[in-house]
Parts: structure tokens; sequence; C-alpha cells
């Protein structure tokens, strides 16, 4: 059966007393219409209609996904007035699914699920029963209100005292036989109390017309939740957070705290990983078995190999290109790590240093306060304190290579392009501007002069 989806986007927000739309505001790292459309791709339907309206040109630019097209609502004059502008693109042999840009954590199960009662025929409503249905729509019922059939949905501002005591509430998601959908829509009227054009009038017309109308139900309420504050959109980050913490634990990583964890992206685990409070992880980000990550780190697009361990406060930035972080490697506290690092097995990087666009061999340490930019690092080098690469001479960046088994001293500056041969060493202090041979010491500093009978000026003593 040939599928079609439609989500509405075209809302306001006003609650969110943003610029920004609704729909762009971010949970977990992406946008909420990023996560519906992420879910709702899964299904694979022949067509993704976003109705768009508040912000549309903003709304447009920012996602993508395979057979999305957007349609435009202008006024947004209800959410059966929203469904109306997509039904021109909507295929009439299949069944259309309607989402809402504001649910971001809907499940691709639930929605199939709701597909499946539609079966091509029925109506069928994704309901849930809340302990506080204020606000939402009702799912009235004949007779029994959890298994009698259904007759209709009322708005909680349409509703009567009694039908505002029915618990079972509509979660803003159906599915319907398409071209009995496009029949009732161009029926709809907007005389209720919002005077919209409520999509939810749709039941009844169902009801009449001897359409079965079936609900299926949502496993998590987290699932149905919608955004419509700052305080809902800060709830619903953290039952996501809470859910992928437990789903790590149930993996087997020890977390410190569940409820201190942010992953805005991927984070794939291996055995016996150990994470501490407060680390936030972006993009995609790999931690081998044995990886531990002590408290305050923001990790983003970063593999980190077996046994590594990453000490407090480091920042690691894989940005597009990556970073990476051999076995066994010690980094941190305070590292900084950005795209293009690459740490071989046991280098070590210390409290202050940042590296850039550049790989260290086996064995290579940088301790302290330095700095490793579009560097090439052997086996085994030691990079003094407070030593750097000069890679940019204000148009263009140059490489530096440093052979294995190099000691640079402290505070050096290493103005690139520059290679030092396997086994130099380089004094403290110098200023290195042509290449180093191998094997030798190499100091680029003046000498030290001393002046004997040299006084220090002192102060005339005050005249009277
Ligand atoms: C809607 C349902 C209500 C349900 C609730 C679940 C209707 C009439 N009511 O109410 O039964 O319990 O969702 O959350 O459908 N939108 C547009 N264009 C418009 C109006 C809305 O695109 O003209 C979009 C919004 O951006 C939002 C979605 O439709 O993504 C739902 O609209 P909203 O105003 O939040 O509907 P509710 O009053 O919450
Ligand atoms: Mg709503």
């Amino acid at each position: 059966m040939a599928l079609d989806i439609v989500i509405m986007a075209a809302g306001k927000g006003t609650r969110m007393k943003s610029a920004l739309p609704k729909v762009l505001h971010r949970l977990a790292g992406l946008s909420l219409l990023e996560h519906v459309l992420h879910s709702a791709s899964t299904l694979h339907a022949q067509r993704i209609v976003a109705v768009t309206g508040h912000g549309a040109e903003q709304v447009e630019a920012a996602v993508s996904a395979p057979n999305l097209q957007f349609v435009r609502q202008s006024p947004q004059l209800g959410t059966g007035h929203a469904v109306q502008q997509a039904a021109p693109l909507l295929h009439d042999e299949g069944v259309t699914l309607i989402l809402n840009g504001d649910v971001p954590l809907i499940e691709p199960d639930t929605m199939r699920a709701l597909v499946d009662a539609c079966a091509g025929r029925h109506l069928a409503l994704l309901t849930i029963v809340l302990p506080d249905p204020t606000g939402y729509g009702r799912v009235v019922r004949s007779g029994d209100p959890v298994g009698g059939t259904i007759e209709g949905i009322v708005e909680h501002k349409d509703a009567t005292p009694a039908q505002r005591r029915i618990k079972e509430v509509y979660t803003g998601v159906m599915a319907a036989p398409t071209a009995a959908l496009k029949r009732w829509l161009a029926a709809l009227t907007n005389d209720n109390a919002a005077g919209e054009y409520y999509l939810t009038d749709v039941v009844a017309m169902a009801v009449r017309e001897h359409v079965g109308v079936v609900a299926t139900h949502a496993h998590d309420e987290a699932e149905v939740l919608g955004v419509n504050s700052p305080l809902q959109l800060a709830d619903l980050e953290r039952r996501y957070q809470r859910r992928l913490a437990e789903r790590l634990m149930e993996a087997g990583v020890r977390l410190a705290d569940p409820a201190r964890l942010d992953v805005r992206g991927e984070l794939l685990c291996g055995q016996d990983v150990e994470i501490d409070v407060n680390c936030v992880f972006e993009g995609r980000v790999e931690l081998g078995d044995g990886v531990r990550i002590s408290s305050h780190c923001v990790i983003r697009n970063a593999r980190i190999e077996a046994g590594a361990v990453i000490h407090p406060f480091t920042h690691m930035d894989g940005e597009a290109s990556g970073v990476r972080i051999g076995p066994r490697a010690l980094v941190g506290p305070f590292a900084r790590l950005r795209p293009g690092a690459d740490l071989g097995e046991d280098v070590h990087i210390g409290n202050f240093v940042e590296v850039k666009n550049s790989s260290l061999a086996r064995g290579a340490k940088a301790n302290h306060l330095a700095y490793l930019g579009d560097a090439t690092v052997g086996e085994k080098v030691n990079y003094g304190a407070g030593s750097i690469t000069a890679n940019y001479d204000g148009a263009y960046k140059h490489r530096t290579v440093i052979g294995a088994n190099v000691h640079v001293g402290s505070n050096c500056v290493l103005v690139a392009p520059l290679t030092i041969g396997p086994g130099a060493t380089i004094g403290a202090g110098s200023t290195l501007s042509k290449d180093a041979p191998a094997g030798q010491l190499t100091v680029a500093r003046a000498k030290p002069v001393s002046l004997p009978g040299w006084t220090r000026p002192v102060k005339a003593p005050k005249a009277g």
C-alpha cells in the first residue's frame, strides 16, 4: 500500500518566545523537525510533505530528506487547513500518515503500527491515556470509555465538563485512507471555539460514513509529547537523554550518573567503558574497550581507541576531519584537540596543549602548554613545555616534520616549513627557522652574556 506522510510544521510557537521557528529548536543536537523527518524516513514513504508557514524559508532551508516536498500554509487557520494545503500532493490510492513537526520523539515502530491499523480502509488514531489531559483533544467513545466505539474527538476548548474528564487523548498523529481523507478535508468548517479548521473533525465524518475508526497507543508518553515552551523542550531533552543513558547502561557502559550525560548525536561504546559526570558527546563518537572519560569533557566527532584515558576538562572537536586517539593514549586534563588530531598508541597530551591537523606517532609526548599545528611527529618524540609550531605565515599554512626520538626543549618556536631529523635535540628557547639535522643538538638563541662590574641603577637620594 502506497504511503504518503504529512508533517505539520507551520505553527508559530508563540510560547517559545523566540525569533527561531519552533520546529527548528534543537533537541539532542538536531532540530525538532529533523527528529520527525529521520523517523519518518524509515517508513520509505513515496512522498513526505512538510507544511510550513511561520518562518517557512528558514525551515525549508534547514532540513532535507528523501522525497521531501514543502507546501506553504499562509495564513495558518488550523490543523485541518494545514493538511488541506498538502492534499493536492497526496496519492489517492494510498494511505496518509499525519505527524506533527513539534512532536520529535515518535518512534518508527509506533508509526508503522498506526499505518498497519489503518490497513488502507480505517481511520487510525494514535492515542494515549494521560493522568492530566488538559489542553488535549479528548477521544469520545460510546459506552465503555476505553473499549467503546470511537465517535469523535472533542477539543479541550469545545468539550463539556463530562468530556473533559476523559483521559484518553488524541496525540495529533493519525493515518487515513487518502481518498477519504481528501473528501473529509474538503468538508471541514471552522464553526468551533477557536474559529479554526480542526483536522480532528474528520473523525466524526468517518463515523457518519461508517468508516471504522480505530486507535493504537504510544508505549511511552515521551513519544507523543509536543514542544510548546522552553520548559517542555528541556523536559523532553532530559527524557531523551535518560532513555539513551539507560540503553548505554543496559549495554554495559558505566555512567557515573545517568542524569548527567548529554549525547547530541551518536555514541558507540565498546566493553568496560566508563564515563564520569557532565560529559557532552556530539556528532559521532566511538569509544573503544576500556576507555575512560573523566568528568567535564566535550567530545565531538572522535574515535577513541581501546584503553585510552581522557582526563577532566578535555575538549575534542573533530568537526569534519575527525579526531583519533590511539590505544592507551593519555589526554588532558585541559587538553584541546582540533580537527585532524591523530594520536597514536601510548601518546601523552597534557594540560593546555592544543593539537590541530597533526599526527603523533606511538609514544610521543607533549605534556605541557604547547601547540602542534600541521605537524607530523615521529615515535617517542618529547615536545617540551611552551613549544609551538609557527605554522601560519599570514597567508599560508606550512608543515613541520619532527623525526622519531627528537627532543624539543622548552619554549621553542618551530617556524614552518621545517624538518627536524630523527634523534635531534633542539635547545630550549630556540626559534628554529631552518631544518635541523638528525642526531645533533641545534640551538638557535642568543648566547648568555655576563657583564662583570655592572651595577643596577639606584635612585638618587632626595635633596634636603
Ligand atoms: C492538536 C489536536 C488535539 C491534540 C493535540 C495533540 C487539532 C484541532 N487538535 O491540538 O486534538 O490533542 O494536537 O498535541 O488538531 N499547525 C499548522 N498549521 C496550523 C495550525 C497548526 O501547521 O494552522 C501545526 C503546528 O505547528 C503543530 C501542529 O500543527 O505542529 C499541531 O497544532 P497545535 O496548534 O499545537 O494543535 P493543538 O491545539 O495542540
Ligand atoms: Mg500542540
